[in-house]
């Protein structure tokens, strides 16, 4: 019982660090949204803000899982340091490798008794959506350092996010439904 209760306590912590990392994700990417449109990157501003909103309901589905096990969803919003674009793009990267390669995985692993199997779902549901994140992240870095203002960072342009997990594609008449979590294609959120 007392391994039971230890168990859930841990899922509990890592619930509440992920929550931590989006919650601050989000805002972090509202603010280099707001930079990558003054410098003219619109293409870049339009990801930011998409992936902005994929963090704002990772954070929310981490948050209906910390209640469901008991506790409460909290978390301290840090300043965000706003440099050039390029220099924020590769900022969002690192922090999206970070996810993909080590945060998530860990606390998938941690989260293995069948009581914690919401805190699985949230934890994978948000892995694979930064994996979406990452890879639109690294193509965006590409063509600003060429300075390609006109190709699809330099213009404003449609994204669209899962509105369940997050998942975030600019293509989306490659699927009708989502990879990640099934929901059907028209309950994506268009995010310019
Ligand atoms: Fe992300
Ligand atoms: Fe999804």
């Amino acid at each position: 019982m007392s391994e039971l209760i230890a168990e859930k306590s841990a899922t509990i912590a890592n619930l509440l660090a992920a929550y931590e990392g989006e919650s601050n994700a989000h805002a972090k990417y509202d603010f280099f949204a707001a930079k990558a449109d003054a410098e003219g990157w619109l293409g870049a501003a339009s990801l930011f803000r998409a992936a902005a909103r994929a963090e704002q309901l990772h954070a929310a589905n981490h948050a209906r899982v910390i209640k469901q096990l008991g506790s409460e969803a909290h978390c301290e919003i840090r300043a965000v340091e706003v440099k050039s674009t390029l220099e924020n793009l590769k900022e969002a990267l690192a922090g999206e490798q970070y996810e993909v390669e080590t945060m998530y995985p860990d606390f998938i692993a941690e989260a293995s008794g069948i009581d914690v199997g919401p805190a699985r779902r949230t934890f994978t549901w948000a892995m694979e959506a930064e994996k979406t994140h990452a890879r639109l992240f690294q193509e965006a870095i590409g063509l600003v350092e060429l300075r390609l203002k006109t190709s699809w960072v330099g213009f404003a342009r449609p994204f669209y996010v899962c509105a369940a997990c997050g998942y975030t594609t600019e293509t989306p008449e490659e699927q009708a439904r989502c990879p990640v979590c099934n929901l059907a294609l028209d309950k994506f959120e268009v995010i310019r």
